[in-house]
């Protein structure tokens, strides 16, 4: 592996340049100054204060006696004492970062040198790419540059460099905030997570979260909730939403995030941030595609995070990156995103917020990205540099640590441009894509969006739950106050609709049927064989596990939803939300069932001694198991973000073996009643503890269903509505069936922790297939209470022609141009008489003298530019790679007893014996899905379903063209409902 920082590399910074960069005064910062910004490190003190009932008074992390209460982030490890503090994550990396650097010296020095070079990643550095390109070459963004080269001809440069720079954590309103330009009109605009609702906002709803959505695998509910999340953030004033999440992509079933993303697969992924997407911005909204890119564990996400000095380099060959990471990001161009979100982690030795090849190159260039590209909080890493390779807006604005006010860019980058390590240019087209961005979204309509004086901005604030607070909270001599939050009711409004009931109807959709012995589902509200077989009186139904039931503390008690406590509706970090409400399963289970008829006895305590005992007196018994994780600032029972392992948590598996072995009793053949398990879960689980137990009849896996939890899943349980959820990702029968290369790296293994993406295109249901590995249940899969067969496909392929790439590029319009002149640095002086708050991000010099010009040392491109790829050209990349390959049509039946919805699913196999220029036999999967509907039919009736295969669809990207190519030979299509259960395939040539 290399160990060299990567910083040595040519790509992030310029070899020896010939005076320091701008941040080397910050990479470093002495003890004092440390311990001064640990007080407001937010990842070590955040006390957001929780409200489980309206009447708690509330109190802020800035309020005075906030030393009286305990750290709530990381209260779980932060607050051990003796020998367990060695085990707080930081402090544990640390020493085995220090062992491990020990180990290596040892090894060097024993002759080991070879092992160094061995083990550097073939695919170990990414290829300069520069310049920027810039945006507004397409026609659909054409009006919004315009408007936009209007905007910022009129701007000076510090009003240019306000609206790139956050202001800094928690000086605004929302957990993003960037500098206005009042003069003209511009305003702060506020970025708040985030994917799966409004994190740290009132009044809002609690929507399921993205892998609820991909296991719906409707798109028009996918569209709705990204409609109605719009709708919220702009009753709210939030100008841009932090999601859709497609990165993790779900390539480590135990990674942390991934329940924020919509399933183990790039085309669902891709479909399902579409749909989102095209929803959030239909309200006027700008969303945000997150993580960009191969951000796909926590371990290590970040530099200092886990002790590590520097993030994990992700290390992704370029056909998988085209193939698999980039393209729910070029779907999501496509759609229109305004906005993309840069990842921690590093991407082949090379940090995603400056890595040129990813942002100019993939980003920029190829996918045809017209918006305006953000930091993760904090993951920018240097200023110039990240500048030059593409990136748009520091956020939240930070530099290297929280809140000591020093940014990468603010000051910085106005020094930057003021002595020409940043081209004007530059500049101007970071600026016009943010300003085309917020054109494009209508949000200069002063009618909607009235600026602050006119009582617009957040209505909300991040910090506090009083009405009344400070404005600037995170500096720590700003006193001024005002009214923060102001309580705008958005769930459910005539204007938006009624948001429980869309949640309510996303939450069941996700709930996947995977196991129904003997049809025990549906239950009846009366009992399913009332009176009791066993005592004749009332039928009696246990309800077992702390999962069904409340946090005792209150829905909200855990920061960001940091642990496991009560029914899992969400997993936790930025990417949940304060839930106004949850419908606990119990509860909607007390309500449904007639009590007239049945018996209920609850069990919460998944350890009660007593579970046994009480699962023989029962007739029917329902088990209740869940697993969390979340992401890696919060950790809880040992979860440090990703998940320890894939089974239940909390002795959940234990729980279920013990009801499922005791239900009932045994009857006079030794069986036990029935028992239904039903799972909340942020990913694929391993049942196999339990789920060939004889008393197991049905399962349920539920995944996180937000606020309308238990009135979702009555909806299935009772028969109301006809599951059909689809797994949105493969559950093995062991973790090991997952492949050699799907673990979380725990341990650091390099002063660099390298993660190769060896699989390449095989992960998940890919890994099986081509393995032939029998899994538990397949991607794709789940039950129905009807059957449905397809019948009559028929396929007519467009005449494409085998083993050729998309038509030319088409040429583009012009982007805007700006006057490139430097200005005098006397016009970036601070202003006279402006107040200046601590730590707060402002964009002005203190003198000229600071602007020392010279030659600066462009990186490789700035005076022979990059060439243009052949597969760019417009939104989503070369428009031909969506001309329409193939058309199918099936019918679909319901010959069963109720009406249901089906998912049909189209899977793609390619030509296995293609050979690329040079003459190699290109490796294809067995199969790959590329297309999804999902379709309701009435009893005894058909529909007839179309689907569009596009060229992309069929093609591979060919690392010798640096193209897409569609290959020449025998192509199979599948239709069918999962990826396994094929019913009508045919062959064409091509
Ligand atoms: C997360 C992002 C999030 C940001 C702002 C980061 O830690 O990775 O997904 O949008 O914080 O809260």
């Amino acid at each position: 592996m290399p160990f060299k920082a990567p910083e040595s590399y040519e790509l992030d910074r310029p070899v020896s340049p010939s005076r320091e960069p701008f941040d080397a005064p910050y990479r470093y910062s002495s003890d004092s100054e440390v311990s001064e910004i640990n007080d407001f490190d937010p990842l070590k003190s955040s006390d957001r204060p929780y409200r489980d009932d309206a009447s708690q008074p509330l109190r802020s992390v800035f309020d005075s006696d906030k030393g009286a209460r305990p750290l709530a982030w990381l209260d779980t490890q932060r607050q051990r004492g003796g020998w367990q503090r060695w085990l707080i994550p930081s402090r544990f990396m640390c020493i085995l970062v220090l062992l491990f650097i020990a180990t290596f010296v040892l090894l060097l020095s024993a002759g080991g040198i070879w092992v160094y070079r061995e083990a550097v990643p073939k695919d170990g550095q990414s290829e300069p790419w520069y310049p920027s390109p810039k945006g507004g070459v397409v026609k659909s963004w054409q009006e919004s540059y315009k408007k936009a080269a209007d905007l910022v001809g009129q701007m000076t440069l510090v009003e240019k460099v306000n609206i790139t720079t956050g202001t800094g954590w928690s000086m605004g309103m929302c957990v993003g905030n960037t500098g206005p330009v009042d003069r003209l009109g511009f305003p702060s605009l506020c970025l708040q997570d985030g994917p799966l609702g409004m994190r740290f906002v009132d009044n809002a709803t609690a929507f399921p979260a993205g892998i609820t959505v991909g296991a719906t695998w409707n798109k028009d509910l996918m569209y709705a909730r990204g409609k109605a999340h719009g709708f919220e953030a702009k009753k709210k004033g939030i100008h841009v939403l932090l999601g859709p999440s497609m990165g993790p992509l779900g390539r480590l079933p135990a990674g942390g995030r991934n329940w924020e993303g919509f399933g183990s697969d790039p085309v669902l992924q891709g479909i399902a941030a579409a749909q989102t997407i095209k929803g959030i911005q239909d309200s006027g909204v700008i969303a945000t595609a997150k993580h960009y890119v191969g951000n796909e564990q926590e371990h290590f996400r970040q530099s200092w995070e886990w002790g590590t000095p520097n993030a994990i380099s992700s290390n992704i060959d370029d056909r998988t990156l085209h193939e698999i990471y980039a393209w729910p990001f070029a779907d999501s161009v496509r759609a229109g995103v305004a906005s993309v979100m840069c990842s921690y982690n590093q991407v082949n030795n090379s940090y995603a917020c400056q890595n040129s090849k990813l942002l100019n190159g993939v980003l920029k260039d190829e996918i045809g990205f017209q918006g305006f590209v953000q930091s993760d909080w904090l993951a920018q890493r240097s200023g110039v540099a990240a500048a030059l390779a593409g990136l748009d807006m520091s956020m939240p604005g930070d530099g290297l640590i929280w809140q000591d006010g020093k940014s990468l860019w603010g000051t910085e980058i106005t020094k930057a441009v003021l002595n020409s390590s940043v081209p004007m240019d530059r500049l101007d087209d970071m600026v016009l894509r943010i300003a085309a961005a917020w054109y494009q979204l209508g949000q200069d309509d002063q009618k909607v969006w009235p600026n602050a004086t006119n009582g617009g901005g957040p209505n909300f604030s991040s910090w506090t739950d009083d009405e009344y607070g400070e404005l600037h909270p995170g500096s720590p001599n700003s006193k001024e106050k005002g009214v923060v939050n102001k309580f705008v009711p958005v769930r459910n409004t005539e204007e938006g609709g009624n948001h429980d009931e869309l949640s309510r109807k996303v939450a069941r959709e996700g709930i996947v049927l995977v196991k129904n012995e003997n049809n025990v589902l549906p239950i009846h509200r009366k009992g399913d064989s009332y009176p009791s077989k066993k005592s004749g009186g009332k039928f009696k139904i246990g309800v077992f596990g702390e999962d069904a039931f409340a946090n005792p503390k209150g829905d909200n008690a855990c920061a960001d939803r940091g642990c496991n406590e009560g029914t899992l509706a969400m997993g936790w970090g930025s990417g949940a939300v304060e839930l106004p409400y949850l419908v606990k399963p119990i509860d909607a289970l007390r309500k449904n069932f007639d009590a007239e008829t049945i018996d209920l006895t609850e069990v919460s305590d998944n350890h009660d001694a007593k579970a046994k005992k009480l699962a023989s007196e029962q007739d029917l018994c329902i088990v209740f198991v869940n697993s969390d994780a979340g992401e890696g600032f919060l950790s809880w029972g040992g979860v440090k973000g990703d998940r320890n392992d894939l089974y239940a948590q909390k002795g959940g598996d234990e729980l279920a073996q013990t009801v499922a072995a005791n239900c009932g009793g045994k009857d006079s053949n030794g069986d036990a009643a029935d028992t239904i398990v039903v799972m909340h879960t942020v990913g694929p689980a391993i049942l196999e503890k339990w789920i060939d137990l004889p008393g197991v009849k049905s399962v349920l896996i539920a995944h996180l269903p937000g606020q309308e939890s238990g009135n979702a899943l009555a909806d299935i349980l009772f028969g109301d509505v006809n599951p059909s959820g689809r797994l949105p990702y493969t559950i093995a029968k062991a973790e090991k069936d997952y492949g050699p290369d799907s673990g979380i790296l725990y341990y650091p293994n390099g002063v660099v922790p390298q993660q190769d993406f060896k699989e390449g295109l095989y992960f998940d249901y890919r890994y099986f297939d081509k393995n032939d590995v029998t899994p538990r249940y397949e991607f794709g899969y789940g039950l129905s209470y009807t059957n449905f067969s397809l019948s009559s496909m028929f396929i007519d392929s467009q005449h494409l022609s085998g083993g050729s790439e998309p038509a030319s590029r088409p040429k583009g319009i012009e982007p805007p141009t700006l006057d490139t002149k430097v200005p005098n640095p006397k016009e970036a002086l601070w202003p006279e008489g402006l107040r200046k708050l601590k730590k707060f991000v402002y964009p002005y010099i203190s003198s000229v003298s600071d602007i020392r010009t010279g030659q600066y040392p462009y990186p490789k491109g700035y005076d022979k530019p990059h060439a243009l790829s052949p597969a760019g050209g417009a939104e989503g990349g070369n428009p031909d790679l969506y001309t329409s390959a193939l058309k199918l049509q099936v019918t679909l039946a319901n010959s069963g007893k109720v009406a249901g919805d089906s998912v049909i699913q189209l899977y793609v196999s390619l030509p296995k014996d293609f050979k690329s220029p040079s003459g190699k036999v290109v490796d294809m999967p067995v199969r790959v899905l590329r297309q999804f509907e999902k379709v309701h039919v009435d009893v005894d009736e058909r529909a007839v379903v179309n689907m569009d295969v596009t060229r992309r669809d069929l093609s591979y990207w060919d690392v010798e063209r640096q193209n897409w190519v569609l290959p020449k030979g025998t192509f199979e299509v599948c239709l069918g409902f999962s990826s396994r259960q094929l019913v009508a395939c045919d062959k064409f040539d091509l």
